[in-house]
């Protein structure tokens, strides 16, 4: 096991990041616990030139962040943490940033005409244009990457107020999307340089959500290849699985995936590419809203997707239909679960199983007008996989999502 973590004295949000992610997991009848992915190296492939932290922050080009962060909040449980714009000597754009547990989403808006952020949403509507990912050094992680072959999007610049500094940097990735190494040892304010705290008399409770556990980026016909390519080799990351458009299909519809991860599990990148079948793929459908490759899904973890599941309904999300057959067989391919399996029924929540344990998880509609991104909520009681045993049965349910928008 290879350490990829510097000295935690140095990096005041590593206690605090771990005593989080190190509180006691969830113990029932199976005693099968949460996955927590620590800072160890658990992919044996992965190489060790740029340790990444976590998932830093989630930045979406949206037409209305004001409107959109009242959603993510009362919809989601997000949480006020930061803004910046007109009242903060911000001029060009405005942006919010929310956060629940460790996931941190900053919703940004143009301020005016010829920001290039118009030509973003013009194209692909709202959706995400920068995966942050945290960094013990982002001017080392900018060199390694950049000279490996990423195209650099931002040179290494420090940036401070009186509440200490930060680096960031970044490289482009699939698409029109960009990958911001921040590093942030040194600074103790609300976000980022620039930002204000933002305080709100409105804040509805959490539901649940701890982590980003993987986000999935859907490119074009054969080029799932060069990006799995990118990111072993510009980021040092390892494959964890594959499926072919054998292990993903249905009657109508078929995709292809590859599965990346760094060192330490905590950034996983599935890569999804559209393959030939009688209909239309939902991959085709999404580069054909988005107009190139983007970001699909974001997965988020929970502790109790009963719960979370629950309370994301009761405040408007919407899930995709799952048909009541579904759970006349599931317990023949999973075996014994924590769950009722009722509970489950009523919620619509799919489960699988591989060699390790149990996983637990459904997917909302696309969040956008446009049927682009969506979000997966996810449970992993000992299982790291991405519910294969469940991709017949999801697919279906979105090839009837895409029959009702004529677009399958
Ligand atoms: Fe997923």
């Amino acid at each position: 096991m290879t350490s990829i973590i510097h000295s935690p004295a140095k990096c005041p949000n590593f206690e605090a990041l771990n005593s989080a992610r190190n509180q006691p997991p969830t113990t029932m009848a199976t005693g099968l616990k949460d996955v927590d992915y620590g800072l160890e190296k658990i992919m044996a492939d992965a190489q060790d030139f740029l340790p990444l932290l976590g998932t830093d922050y989630v930045e979406l080009y949206v037409g209305n962040a004001k409107q959109s962060a009242h959603y993510y909040k009362s919809a989601w449980g997000f949480q006020s943490v930061a803004y910046a714009g007109l009242e903060t000597g911000m001029k060009d754009r405005t942006s919010y940033v929310l956060q629940q547990d460790k996931i941190r989403l900053v919703l940004t808006t143009p301020m005016t005409p010829d920001s290039p952020i118009n030509e973003h949403i013009r194209k692909h509507g709202d959706g995400v244009k920068v995966i942050a990912l945290w960094v013990p050094d982002a001017r080392k992680a900018w060199e390694e990457t950049t000279k490996r072959g990423a195209k650099s999007f931002m040179e290494p610049i420090k940036e401070e107020d009186e509440h200490g500094y930060v680096v960031k940097s970044g490289i482009h990735t699939y698409g029109e999307t960009v990958h911001i190494f921040v590093e942030r040892n040194e600074y103790k304010g609300p976000f980022l340089p620039g930002y204000k705290a933002w305080k709100s008399h409105y804040n509805p409770p959490p539901t649940g959500l701890k982590f980003i556990d993987h986000m999935v980026g859907n490119v074009g016909w054969g080029e799932m290849n060069t990006w799995v390519d990118f990111y072993a080799r510009v980021m040092g990351f390892a494959q964890l699985v594959s499926f072919d458009d054998k292990d993903i299909s249905t009657e109508y519809t078929a995709l292809m995936s590859k599965v990346m991860s760094n060192g330490n599990g905590r950034i996983k990148f599935p890569i999804n590419e559209p393959a030939e079948g009688k209909k239309k793929s939902q991959i085709e459908e999404y580069i054909d809203f988005y107009n190139g490759a983007g970001v699909q899904h974001i997965a988020v973890a929970t502790n109790n997707i009963i719960e979370t599941v629950g309370a994301l309904k009761d405040r408007g999300v919407e899930f995709l239909y799952v048909p009541p057959s579904y759970y006349d067989t599931v317990m023949d391919r999973v075996g014994e679960i924590d769950e009722d399996l009722a509970v489950l029924k009523q919620h619509g929540v799919l489960v699988d199983r591989d060699d390790e344990g149990y996983l637990l998880q459904l997917f909302t509609k696309p969040v956008l007008d446009r049927p682009t991104m969506f979000f997966e909520i996810i449970q992993r009681k000992g299982a790291k996989s991405f519910g294969k045993g469940n991709f017949k049965a999801l697919f279906e349910a979105i090839e009837r999502e895409q029959e009702n928008r004529g677009t399958l």
